[in-house]
């Protein structure tokens, strides 16, 4: 009788778990490699199928954009070593799409057969498929702690200009100790930390500071886009 196991996935605020895996450009120690920096880990269902290709084209023409914001990207499916090569030259050398062209994936895409990696992160959901991940998206940083993850089923291409606004808007909530509304984009207000005490309340719906408030605990300010944009762009 197969044994049905499941697995534990890290959560928001768990050390990311440590591997030692084989990838397109070497040899990683995850993640202390990337101490220092934020990664995206993310997970393919499988090398030669077209959602997957649309994506790594995409990520690809975007890392130059990621690396400016302390961000290294990691690939990942089950599919082997000579398979992950074969598909991104092919993808380099025949596929054009959407006017991407000649495009060459310089981050590390990691083999993993037995399922070692994908079963530490929850990338397999045998309810989904039991042979191949999902889209599973993690932001580590630069102290190795997941942030934020985003997991779509095999049917869904990510969107990547999503995740680009999270690696900003977590840059920025760090950098500037405030929170961020719903679709904001740098540039756009930020939510100051609630009231901790009534006092502090009070002093909020009364200050002629530079604020809005909608109510005692809802207030926000302004942060222009240059400035965030300064503050996690690579100087
Ligand atoms: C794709 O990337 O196109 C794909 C991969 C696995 C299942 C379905 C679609």
């Amino acid at each position: 009788m197969e044994e049905n196991k499941t697995f534990a996935m890290p959560r928001i605020g768990d050390k990311a778990p440590e591997f030692k895996a084989v990838t397109t450009q070497g040899n990683i120690n995850f993640p202390s490699d990337y101490k220092g920096s934020w990664v995206i880990l993310f997970s393919h269902p499988a090398d030669f199928t077209p959602v997957c290709t649309s994506e790594f084209m995409t990520f690809a023409s975007m890392e130059k954009q990621f690396n400016e914001a302390n961000c290294k990207l990691v690939g990942l499916s089950v599919d082997g070593l000579y398979s992950h090569i074969a598909w991104l030259r092919t993808i380099k050398e025949k596929i054009e799409y959407k006017g991407m062209k000649n495009v060459e994936v310089n981050f590390p895409l990691i083999e993993d057969i037995t399922m070692e990696v994908a079963n530490k992160y929850g990338m397999m959901q045998p309810g989904e498929s039991s042979t191949k991940a999902v889209r599973a998206v993690f932001f580590i940083d630069p102290n190795g702690i997941v942030r934020t993850i985003l997991y779509y089923p095999l049917s869904l291409g990510r969107n990547f200009d999503e995740i680009y606004r999270a690696l900003i808007g977590l840059q920025t909530a760090d950098e500037f100790s405030v929170a961020l509304p719903a679709d904001w984009r740098p540039g756009d207000d930020v939510i100051v930390p609630t009231a901790g005490s009534c006092g502090v309340a009070k002093q909020r719906m009364e200050s002629k500071e530079e604020m809005t408030c909608y109510d005692w605990f809802f207030c926000t300010k302004k942060l222009d886009k240059e400035t965030v944009l300064k503050a996690v762009l690579k100087k």
